[in-house]
């Protein structure tokens, strides 16, 4: 490996200003250097664009992503770029959701990454549930498989959930497949929610026990959880959202101190992207998320193999973009029923 040329130079210098605050020394940045250049080079002679979630390792968000942001927001961010092929650096089910948001578009996967959720439910367990409960609306997390979003009537996300919910023509709802979520929901609305057994490894490794040392230990301490969080833990932070919606709460609070209760890599973007104010705590790693690395994402671009490609057989997409689609329509109809209640 050539690491004396003027571009390798320049590719590591870079590499360092945007990773040495997450404790990279010039070494590790001179290491990876070729491979992120190599990258770089094959993204803009494809069209591509790489889309990082913020629960991906440093060198993939500050490394080779172009965005790094939350599930739903990098879909619609693909939807505006004028891209035709999109890597997206993140599990699999994200990568169908671009797809589905973008049917003419390539969409790639670095590696077939899953989600404890996602596994946790087929569309033939969803038909289950339906005969189960015929009056029932069923609502799926968007952490599904789109076989799954395509036998729902509807989807959510972490930050449209009670809005969805509380649109939906039905007073009894299924809402699949995180327990935890569920059951946070029970408290947000007063409809009748049906919970599923999935749970997320990550956010289920929290407990009460922790946030009230870490309160107890630093005062003024601002707690952002998840909601995929236990709802004993919920009760107890002073924040509970989707990835993105932890970021705007920190970036916008004057307080000094945080606790972020989800995935390591918030907390990388959170030292990376807040400089003077603190992080305190301990965060899980996510084993899906942390699958992918830059050989793969090289991979995507240079030599991808059929598995990489996302590709949604279209009876099922037509279906599971229609769930979609009436996510927005109700998240704006639950808005309203909101703004009116207020
Ligand atoms: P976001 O929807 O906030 O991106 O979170 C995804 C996720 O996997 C949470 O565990
Ligand atoms: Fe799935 Fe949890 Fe990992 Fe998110 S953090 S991808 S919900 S296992």
């Amino acid at each position: 490996m050539n690491t004396s040329t003027p571009e390798l130079r320049k590719e590591t210098a870079r590499l360092y200003e945007k990773l040495n605050k997450l404790g990279w020394g010039r070494d590790d940045c001179e290491l990876i250097a070729p491979i992120t250049s190599e990258i770089a080079q094959l993204k803009d002679e494809q069209n591509a664009v790489i889309l990082a979630h913020s629960y991906q390792t440093p060198d993939i968000m500050y490394g080779v992503g172009d965005y790094v942001g939350d599930s739903y927001g990098l879909s619609r961010m693909a939807t505006k770029h004028p891209a035709q092929k999109i890597i997206f650096c993140s599990v699999y089910f994200m990568g169908e959701t671009a797809k589905l948001l973008n049917p003419d578009k390539e969409v790639l996967v670095p590696r077939v990454a899953g989600c404890s959720l996602a596994d946790a439910i087929t569309g033939k367990q969803v038909r289950a549930l339906r005969e189960k409960h015929p009056h029932a609306g069923i609502v799926c997390y968007v952490n599904t498989y789109a076989a799954v979003k395509a036998e729902s009537d509807a989807c959510c996300t972490s930050s449209n959930v009670v809005e969805v919910v509380e649109a939906m023509p039905q007073e009894e709802i299924v809402f699949i497949p995180d327990r935890l979520m569920g059951l946070n929901l029970r408290n947000m609305t007063s409809k009748t929610i049906i919970t599923w057994d999935g749970t997320c490894v990550v956010h289920e490794g929290f407990n009460e026990d922790t946030i009230k040392d870490i309160r107890q230990r630093f005062p003024g301490v601002k707690i952002l959880a998840h909601p995929e969080c236990a709802p004993g833990v919920v009760a107890l932070v002073d924040y509970a959202g989707g990835t993105s919606g932890m970021l705007n709460y920190v970036r916008e609070s004057s307080a000094k101190t945080f606790m972020l209760v989800t995935e390591c890599g918030l907390t990388d973007r959170f030292k990376a992207e807040f400089a003077g104010k603190e992080i305190v705590g301990t965060c899980i790693l996510c084993p899906y998320m942390k699958q992918i690395q830059l050989e793969d994402v090289l991979k995507a671009l240079k030599n991808p193999s059929p598995d990489q490609y996302i590709e949604i057989p279209e009876d099922v997409a037509a279906r599971a973009r229609a769930s979609l689609e009436k996510m927005f329509e109700y998240e704006q109809i639950g808005k309203s029923k909101r703004n009116k209640k207020h």
